[in-house]
């Protein structure tokens, strides 16, 4: 179920068979000349939501907007400072615990969320006080390409030219979830350069037309529904084992 079309006492009474929650984690950031905007949080929102059916989870509204410093430097970027971002996430983890999701599981589309998310963490475990009553509070990250079987399906499919921003597999989950908005352009060079992330001028300069090390033009929708099929079920055996940790 999703929780943005539920009412409260459907979550009260869901709440009392199980305390486990998905809440999909992204950026609004630049994919390159044909990427969307939304990659990065569509991806997991996709994953999510073609799976809560399925598997019986309880699917959270999408935290879109992430640490995206670096991609300030091309339109439609948003980005939130990583100690912005932490007392976001702090204040999203309290309110659902509060009411009793003790497991909360964050689908991550952002690689530059990692570091930050974990901070969260630090920081939501560090406070004692609204926990304080109940053990066995616990928050999980997992990025949707570390979903069992999943990065190997992506160097499966792409050998080459996958590259680490603007990446084929993100694009064809993307192409997948929205046939009407795939684009096209040609990329010169075909494969993008790769080197280090630091500010967003250095980051224009060094990728100017913003991948890293990637070959968009071989995403297609067939391979990101291969994808999303495989990241379905790899989601659901995680939420299941994440339920089922005993508390210690
Ligand atoms: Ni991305």
């Amino acid at each position: 179920m999703l929780l943005a079309h539920s009412t409260w006492p459907e979550i009260e009474a869901r709440i009392a068979r199980s305390r486990a929650i998905v809440i999909p984690i992204g950026s609004n950031e630049q994919h390159g000349p044909t990427g969307l905007l939304g990659t990065d949080w569509m991806c997991p929102e996709i994953i999510a939501h073609a799976a809560h059916d399925k598997g019986d989870l309880i699917v959270g509204p999408t935290f879109n907007i992430g640490m995206a410093q670096h991609h300030l430097g091309f339109p439609g970027s948003i980005s939130l400072r990583p100690s912005t971002m932490i007392a976001a996430l702090r204040d999203w983890s309290v309110s659902l615990a509060g009411h009793g999701f003790d497991r909360i599981y964050f689908l991550n589309g952002h690689g530059g969320n990692v570091a930050t998310i974990e901070a969260a963490f630090s920081e939501i475990y560090s406070e004692s006080s609204w926990r304080a009553e109940r053990r066995g509070f616990a928050l999980k990250l997992r990025n949707w390409w570390d979903l069992p079987g999943v990065g190997k399906l992506c160097e499966r499919l792409y050998p080459q030219g996958h590259g680490s921003h603007a990446t084929p597999s993100e694009i064809a989950v993307t192409q997948f979830a929205y046939p009407q908005s795939i684009k096209a352009a040609n990329y010169a060079p075909q494969i993008a350069p790769t080197g280090p992330i630091r500010e967003a001028l250095d980051f224009r300069a060094r990728y100017p037309d913003g991948r890293m090390g990637s070959d968009p033009g071989l995403a297609t929708p067939e391979a990101g529904g291969q994808i999303v099929a495989l990241a379905v079920d790899g989601l659901i055996g995680d939420m299941r084992s994440f339920e089922a940790e005993p508390t210690p």
